[in-house]
């Protein structure tokens, strides 16, 4: 390890390591026997939740990548604010904007009645994500659990480990290495973006000043997004089918109908710009790559063994 000790290289290999090590104590079967029902339990509240309201599927998914992004996939993004600490809810990208912390309330709830003090609020964040992934038409997988809790929550580190909007190719490529995720993840884990909204304060920017954008699709979204005002206006990520997991995501990106300055980045000329080709045409590679990544990201830091805790209350530490 000594030889790797110094610079980002360094870091990036002992962060890949640690998160590999990590994966080989999660486990799928973790639960088998102290909460038999429990993805029972998540899908049949998921599948009601996404019948009623789909993009909420999206809001979980996003919700995941939150956690999983600041300090490791450890439920932190859950937690309410308290005299002494201020959460993550309240950070840059997740003020008025992260949502579905009442779905996860609700399915707590429901997993406590079953198996008390048992299953961790990563865990339940991380098998709903799953769940909504599959239920709006995309991929399913194996969920590796075992995650606990975090007893607490940082703003500063939300703010400075989550992507902002403005960040170009070689950013994103950066904080996903510093997490053991690769280019190919990041492309397809943005494919993410196959489902949801944004506001338009967030695609005001690329959609008036970058040049790498179809004129077509920049006048129809200055419509409803004006250059001052109108912050909160709401439009699908992906111009086609906001509430079907598919590669139309990819499709936009190759007619530079890419809603985000982030979006827009993986198909700019740059090294990402073959995957999405990929992508686009062969929604069995999207799909196998999206599931993969998956997995890769939820199992960033986790803390397992007797770290951290079983949260009785997601919002709070015991
Ligand atoms: C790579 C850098 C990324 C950036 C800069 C980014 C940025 C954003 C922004 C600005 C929004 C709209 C928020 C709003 O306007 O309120 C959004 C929504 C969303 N993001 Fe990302 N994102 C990234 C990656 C990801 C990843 C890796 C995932 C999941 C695997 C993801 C899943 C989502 C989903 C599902 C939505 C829609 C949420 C909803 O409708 O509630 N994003 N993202
Ligand atoms: C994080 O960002 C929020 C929202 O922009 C800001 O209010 C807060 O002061 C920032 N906090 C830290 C510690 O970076
Ligand atoms: C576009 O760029 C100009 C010049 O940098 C800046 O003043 C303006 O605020 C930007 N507009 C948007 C909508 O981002």
């Amino acid at each position: 390890m000594a030889s790797f000790s110094n610079g980002l290289l360094g870091t990036i290999v002992m962060l890949s390591l640690m998160v590999c090590i990590a994966q080989a104590q999660l486990s799928p079967t973790f639960y088998v026997t102290t909460c038999p029902n429990l993805q029972a339990i998540v899908a049949s509240v998921m599948t009601q939740v996404v019948r009623q309201e789909p993009r909420m599927g999206a809001s979980l998914v996003r919700l995941f990548f939150h956690d999983c992004f600041v300090n490791g996939c450890d439920a932190s993004v859950l937690l309410d604010d308290t005299p002494t600490m201020i959460g993550e809810k309240n950070a840059v990208t997740n003020a008025n904007s992260l949502r579905g912390y009442e779905v996860i309330d609700d399915i707590k709830s429901r997993v406590e009645a079953a198996c008390r003090s048992t299953v961790s609020c990563a865990d339940i964040l991380a098998l709903a994500s799953r769940d909504a992934v599959t239920l709006l038409g995309g991929p399913s997988w194996t969920v590796q659990l075992g995650r606990r809790d975090a007893r607490t929550a940082s703003i500063a580190a939300a703010n400075a480990s989550l992507p902002p909007v403005s960040d170009g190719l070689s950013n994103l490529v950066a904080r996903f290495a510093a997490k053991g995720l690769s280019l190919r993840d990041l492309t397809a884990l943005c494919g993410a973006h196959t489902v949801g909204a944004a506001r338009c304060a967030n695609f005001r920017p690329h959609v008036y000043n970058d040049s790498n954008v179809d004129p077509g699709f920049a006048t129809l979204r200055k419509r409803t997004c004006p250059a001052a005002g109108g912050d909160d206006t709401l439009v699908g990520l992906d111009a086609t089918s906001p509430t079907r997991f598919d590669v139309s995501y990819y499709r936009d990106l190759m007619a530079r109908r890419g809603l985000l300055h982030s979006d827009q980045e993986l198909f700019n000329g740059g090294p990402a710009d073959g995957l999405v080709r990929l992508y686009s045409k062969n929604g069995e590679a999207f799909n196998r790559d999206f599931a993969a990544a998956m997995v890769k990201m939820g199992s960033i830091s986790p803390l397992i063994g007797s770290a951290g805790e079983v949260r009785l209350n997601c919002r709070r530490a015991n």
